[in-house]
């Protein structure tokens, strides 16, 4: 079964509750940026003291130097997955990957968030999103990445070509769908072979978050 992370998309001290609250699960706890810019630090550290795994979602995207040297601060602080966008590029990535030690870069290939008039956007020759996503991920596999950020709509063709390790935000146990445009169930994530679902504001924005987890490790170990 693949791995749950939560998005802690909320003030610090929500923070470190849900963490209390929910590290007897076997979670991954995402951290991003309005969390680390608050509290960076002590959270990833509240994290790894109760033997969570940190994933570090800051989706850099800069000249190669300055990714090169965000890359080795991470990777200091022991954060155990470290976003990038693949979209900034082979030597951007390259860079990020001979900086890196043990944290697992994960590259972001087309936000969840964006529907198909982002390749109108970027004046991409790509037909579809899929496609678009799958050349990203092939990019950040010869670049040496561990895995990439993709939707479930194309995590199985990612996962069969490249065989990269596949997270999976845009999961919706509600029918709230906020900004994300390509949506799917923590069912669907499973079959299509995600490695890990990420979730946020239907676990830390319900009245229940426990019992959110619950019911989708539930409905992921049914899919
Ligand atoms: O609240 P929601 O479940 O939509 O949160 C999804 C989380 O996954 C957010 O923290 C967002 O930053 C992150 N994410 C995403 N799409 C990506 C990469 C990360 O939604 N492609």
């Amino acid at each position: 079964m693949p791995k749950l992370c939560v998005a802690l998309d909320v003030e610090k001290e929500r923070a470190l509750q849900l963490v209390r609250e929910l590290s007897a699960f076997d979670l991954v706890f995402k951290v991003g940026p309005r969390l680390f810019l608050e509290g960076g630090r002590e959270v990833v550290e509240f994290i790894k003291e109760r033997g969570r795994e940190v994933f570090l979602d800051l989706k850099l995207h800069d000249i190669p130097n300055t990714v090169r040297l965000a890359v080795e601060e991470a990777d200091k602080l022991g954060v155990d997955y470290l976003t990038l966008h693949t979209l900034g590029g082979r030597e951007m990535m390259e860079w990020a990957v001979s900086a890196c030690g043990d944290a697992k870069l994960i590259g972001v290939t087309i936000l969840t968030s964006h529907g198909e008039e982002y390749l109108e956007f970027l004046r991409s020759g790509f037909k579809n999103l899929e496609d678009f996503s799958l050349y990203l991920a092939r990019t950040a596999k010869e670049c040496g990445l561990y895995g990439v950020v993709s939707s479930v709509r194309e995590a199985r063709r990612i996962k069969e070509e490249t065989g990269l390790f596949v997270v999976t935000p845009g999961v919706r146990i509600s029918s709230e769908h906020g900004d994300q445009k390509r949506v799917s169930t923590p069912e669907e994530a499973v079959r299509e072979g995600s490695d890990m679902v990420v979730m946020g504001r239907d676990i830390y924005g319900s009245e229940d978050p426990k019992g959110a987890v619950i019911s989708v490790l539930e409905r992921m170990g049914g899919a």
